[in-house]
């Protein structure tokens, strides 16, 4: 566990550097290259030029150092003092993360805005949280009591849906000699911890972590409990667990962002980080008008009270886009101490190795694929590892989990672009977005012969009740849809009429699983979510009509007579029936039954009058 490093006490952007410590040799783009840095280490943040820049050291070669800076560099250069901070790029933790809305490197927006008007003015130093913001903290703990690392301390409601649990910083333990609720600000000694080498430390609500290095944990949990989406192509054929890793490639267009902002809205996580790298210069506005309206269709308040935004506009200096996926995930792991189940979302990733290859090229290193770096593949699987089910510190045996779901965009949807290659070798879910299934604007696009999930067999045992055969189900419906593709290919060659008529009843079902359970509509107030419950009756019914047309097929009953039959109507309308009135899709169940069933009667009746 990686306790050692509280004791470097790393400062965060907004505490400014004293003396100057190098000089600018060199600027290229957002590359700046100091001498004189002799004492300089490997991440720490440096500040550059008379405005003070922000930077980050990635590269040490003598005394010379390489700084990747998170602003514009015009006007700088050589002979421009660099400045040291001692300390690596960090995130402020504590009350007020949620609702914000931040840069790549936790400056808020709305803060810089009012600054510097509607652009970012350079070397604008903003804390991470409101310092002077009050919060009523209650106590959880009494003076007396013994406490260590991740022991929750005391609580504030962060906001109407989310209470923030304040827990002793990470290498910490001792007794708490002084604890006292009441309305503080983040910094403000909240309660005293007096060590096991009886030195007293005061404790505040506000952590400071280094965002490159994860925050420690207990141990590993196997993640099993799924992360239900409420997208029925998700949970039932593709699932993905509380703590998993997922990829959505796609070419543009295919609905990265869509289904992004589905998963954000109706997931069954606590609270949702969502990293936004823009893609089209507009986009990132899109998220930045479009998140705060969002309501929360778990509690009806706004999804911002369990939402952090991480925004990298397209403007924004390509520096601060690569640090802000660690950004997001330090704030995630943050929440997953407190025993929260948190999802983070990053739109898309491809922006962020671009920001790599583009650092990269500047240090003048090695090129591997397509211009990106050799350790690409490593520092993706670094991200993807901070992901997972934990059992937190602390003394009581508290699950946390962080679900990852990245998208890719690689160009024109290649898959055998890098990015892609080197998130599919480390994440369990692949949801492969298809542009001639957008085309033909069945959404979500996802392939579903082409995506994987390896936590299908995990859900299968961990679904609850009333839906444990649901994966069974899947299968069988997979296996329809498997059968549909090679019978496809069949009549591309030789025509349907090559096929028996329960190869085309196959069809048939095949079409009614695609229409009627995987097709569905983001923008339909109804079908926009639906319950494991939904899901399952909806996938239910759809196999007994096929599991019954093929008995009535068998027995002699034609092909015609049973697709007109009216209950595929109510088959097709099952996406519409609210959650509420579920009940009815087991009379759409029972009307399938029945009209089959005389169909069937009718046709025996036949063969023992003849
Ligand atoms: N689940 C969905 N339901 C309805 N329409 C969708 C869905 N997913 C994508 N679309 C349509 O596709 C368009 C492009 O999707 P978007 O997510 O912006 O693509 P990408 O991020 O891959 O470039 C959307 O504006 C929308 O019209
Ligand atoms: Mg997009």
């Amino acid at each position: 566990m990686e306790s050692s490093t509280n004791n470097k006490q790393p400062t965060t952007l907004s505490q400014s550097a004293s003396s100057a410590q190098g000089e600018i040799t060199k600027v290229s783009g957002p590359l700046v290259v100091a001498g004189g840095m002799k004492d300089a280490r490997m991440y720490d943040v440096v500040r550059v030029g008379a405005e003070r820049l922000i930077g980050e050291i990635i590269e040490i070669r003598g005394d010379a150092a390489s700084i990747q800076v998170y602003e514009e560099t015009s006007g700088l250069g050589p002979g421009d003092p660099v400045y040291a901070t001692g300390a690596p790029l960090s995130v402020e933790l504590g009350p007020g993360l949620l609702e914000s809305i931040y840069d790549g490197i936790q400056r808020p927006l709305n803060v810089l805005a009012a600054r510097a008007g509607s652009t970012l003015k350079r070397g604008v130093e903003a804390p991470g949280l409101d310092p002077e913001r009050l919060w009523e903290f209650r106590p959880a703990v009494e003076a007396g009591a013994q406490v260590s690392q991740g022991d929750i301390i005391g609580t504030v409601e962060e906001t109407e849906v989310v209470e923030h649990r304040v827990m002793v910083p990470p290498g910490l333990s001792g007794r708490i000699t002084e604890i006292s609720g009441g309305a503080f600000r983040v910094a403000d000694t909240i309660a005293r911890l007096q060590l096991e080498d009886g030195t007293v430390r005061d404790l505040t609500m506000l952590q400071r972590w280094p965002v490159r290095m994860g925050r420690p944990y207990q141990s590993k949990r196997p993640p099993q409990e799924p992360l239900v989406t409420g997208q029925r192509v998700i949970d039932t054929f593709l699932p993905i667990v509380k703590g998993g890793t997922a990829a959505i490639p796609g070419p543009f267009g295919s609905g990265k962002t869509v289904t992004q902002h589905q998963l954000a809205k109706w997931a069954d996580a606590d609270i949702v980080v969502y990293v936004g790298c823009g893609e089209r210069g507009n986009e990132m506005t899109d998220v930045l008008m479009e998140f705060p309206h969002l309501s929360d269709p778990r509690t009806g308040k706004p999804l911002m009270k369990r939402t952090v935004l991480i925004a990298n506009t397209s403007n924004m200096p390509v520096a601060a886009r690569e640090a802000s996926v660690y950004t997001g995930i330090t704030i995630a792991e943050y929440y997953r101490d407190m025993g929260y189940n948190v999802a983070l979302m990053a739109d898309s990733t491809s922006r962020w190795a671009e920001a790599l290859r583009e650092m990269s090229s500047r240090l003048e290193e090695m090129p591997g694929e397509e211009g990106y770096p050799a350790y690409l593949g490593s520092r993706l699987a670094g991200f993807y590892e901070r992901a997972g089910s934990v059992t937190c510190l602390g003394s009581g045996d508290t699950a946390g989990s962080i679900s990852v779901i990245g998208a890719v965009s690689p160009p024109g949807g290649d898959l055998s672009d890098p990015v892609v290659q080197a998130t599919l070798r480390v994440v369990k879910v692949f949801w492969g977005l298809d542009a001639q299934l957008a085309y033909r604007r069945h959404f979500p696009a996802i392939n579903w012969l082409l995506s994987y999930s390896l936590y299908v067999d995990a859900v299968r045992s961990t679904l609850p009740e009333g839906q444990s055969d649901l994966i069974d189900l899947r299968d069988e419906g997979m296996q329809i849809l498997q059968k549909e593709a090679e019978l496809q290919e069949i009549v591309r060659l030789v025509g349907v009429d090559a096929l028996s008529v329960g190869e085309r009843l196959m069809l048939e079902t095949a079409k009614s699983l695609r229409e009627d359970f995987l097709y569905q509509e983001a923008f339909n107030a109804v079908d926009t979510y639906a319950s494991l419950a939904k899901q399952h009756v909806m996938l239910r019914n759809i196999l007994l009509f096929h599991n019954l047309a093929g008995r009535a097929v068998a027995d002699g009953v034609s092909l015609d007579r049973i697709t007109v039959l009216p209950v595929r109507e109510s088959i097709a309308r099952m996406r519409y029936v609210p959650e509420d009135r579920k009940e009815r899709l087991f009379e759409t169940g029972a009307e399938i039954e029945a009209s089959l069933k005389r169909l069937i009667n009718e046709a025996t009746a036949l063969t023992e009058g003849v």
